[in-house]
């Protein structure tokens, strides 16, 4: 807990937690009294465990620096609309500006009483300009001043995030040339199924990332509403310029009904959705490559700087950032969850139910960002063990199913070309050899009539060449991919320039 102050002298909350009303300081009782929020019908201060209870300002300081970008927007528009004079309204902007240089500077003072972030800048705006500062709030609720200050927040983390997913992506693609002959086995219920090239499952991760992209993408544009001016529930009688604000704070739209404004925590729910299967994704690439760092395994080598030992096992290198990234999923999905939980069943409009509709958003945010950030050098800088990859390779008979097509291709009906490879399979099993050693009579003892041309597509290496559909792993179009996301990268970078 930050220190809280009276009068500029830093008191702890302990310390004032253990003193009797009566004995506090008047500076402090003043500043007690000051809540911008309790008017004047209420015939007692607020108990000091309401006060705890009730705070935000613990989490939702964050929030400060789009506060302040809301209030002065509203200020020009109170100014534009005949409600604060051109005097009034620079004193304002002037003064909010002060008090986010204070915050920037670790200088300002965080006051339980005053619960939350909208309420300290407005008492501190109060404090410095007294009647001025009183006329900021108007036309305007912490319903709305609330929803605008997370919504312009989360719209900036949401371009960050997206930034962060591009560098990922970035560091996928640019793998793809220095393994592009690795021949990786690829699974489906976790066995051996089909060989596919290195750089096709890093294109595979780069499509979950895109689509990751495209849900913030889409989140963001409901993100971007604008609910400032609907105050509390109902709107305002004064002649508020919404449009001016929606504009001047860069919303795509104006929130249309108040009620709906005030209550709506979709943004944050559809947000922290679109998060959870970002976190998904980490959480899957993560655990294969475990997988793939296992001695069983020996795909790849983890890069050292990125693991850790083990305190009684001398020979350990641990992968646990992976595992933390793993780990660290279930965090997200519990964010989400607790959102959903939040909103469910409340009526119409704001509930104080939602201040908790804080922690698990900055949470989720946190999350991802710290997962996002230590996956990218992960993947730059980890070795593939080719030889132990290709040593591997023959076994599992990855070329199978090459095979059948190879088949069928010459007009053998697809269920016979499948019974017959299977027979094959079992031959060449029995005597422990690839399929590409089976003799041509093996083919003709399995009812196929076979030519030479048939060892071009056996071997995992020849199979991988005979691929050829669209979006296969047929080294043209593993290429052509490459290229079109090197592209595609090209103009996400050159689209986030200022
Ligand atoms: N800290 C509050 C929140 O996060 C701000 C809105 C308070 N509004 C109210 N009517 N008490 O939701």
């Amino acid at each position: 807990m930050p220190a809280l102050c009276a009068g500029g002298v830093p008191i702890f909350l302990a310390m004032l937690e253990k003193l009797p009303r009566a004995y506090l300081p008047t500076v402090l009782r003043e500043h007690h009294l000051a809540s911008p929020s309790r008017s004047g019908v209420f015939s007692a201060e607020a108990d000091q465990r309401l006060e705890r209870f009730a705070q935000s300002i613990e989490f939702d300081r964050r929030l400060y620096r789009h506060d302040i970008r809301g209030s002065i927007v509203h200020a020009r528009m109170l100014e534009r609309v005949g409600l604060l004079t051109a005097d009034e309204a620079e004193a304002v902007v002037t003064t909010l500006r002060e008090i986010e240089g204070e915050i920037d500077r670790g200088e300002f003072c965080w006051r339980i009483e005053l619960e939350d972030i909208h309420m300290h800048i407005e008492q501190a705006l109060i404090d410095r300009l007294g009647d001025v500062g009183r006329k900021l709030h108007t036309g305007r609720s912490r319903n709305d001043q609330v929803t605008t200050a997370t919504r312009l927040w989360l719209r900036d983390e949401i371009d960050r995030l997206d930034g962060a997913l591009a560098a990922l992506q970035t560091a996928f693609v640019s793998r793809c040339d220095d393994d592009f002959d690795v021949v990786l086995p690829a699974y489906t219920h976790f066995q051996r199924a089909q060989p596919v090239l290195a750089p096709h499952y890093w294109l595979a991760y780069c499509e979950r990332f895109q689509r990751d992209r495209e849900r913030l993408h889409d989140a963001r544009r409901r993100v971007n509403t604008c609910t400032l001016g609907t105050a509390a529930l109902a709107g305002s009688s004064l002649p508020l310029d919404r449009e001016y604000v929606a504009r001047e704070l860069g919303f795509e739209r104006l929130a249309e009904n108040s009620l709906d404004a005030s209550f709506d925590r979709d943004f944050i729910a559809e947000t922290l959705a679109a998060l959870a299967l970002l976190a998904l994704h980490l959480s899957g690439w993560a655990e294969e490559w475990i997988l793939w760092s296992t001695a069983e395994y020996g795909f790849l080598e983890l890069p050292h700087a990125f693991c850790t030992g083990s305190s009684i096992m001398p020979q350990k290198i641990n992968p646990d950032v992976l595992e933390l990234i793993r780990g660290k999923t279930g965090r997200v999905i519990g964010d989400l969850q607790t959102v959903l939980v939040l909103i469910k069943g409340l009526p119409l409009a704001y509930n104080r139910d939602f201040q908790e509709d804080k922690p698990p958003l900055f949470d989720a945010i946190d999350t991802v960002t710290a997962a996002l950030a230590i996956a990218e050098p992960i993947v730059r800088e980890t070795r593939l063990d080719r030889d132990r990859i290709s040593r591997g390779l023959e076994t599992g008979y990855l070329d199978a199913t090459t095979l059948m097509e190879w088949m069928i291709a010459r007009g053998i009906p697809q269920r016979t070309a499948h019974h017959a490879v299977g027979e094959l399979v079992q031959q060449a099993m029995g005597h422990g050899i690839p399929l590409a050693e089976l003799p041509l009579e093996a083919f003709s003892e399995a009812g196929i009539d076979a030519d030479e041309t048939v060892y071009e597509v056996l071997g995992t290496q020849n199979a991988v060449r005979a691929f050829r559909t669209r979006g296969s792993t047929a080294p043209t179009e593993v290429r052509a991919r490459i290229a079109a996301w090197r592209r595609q990268l090209a103009m996400d970078d050159h689209t986030n320039q200022p």
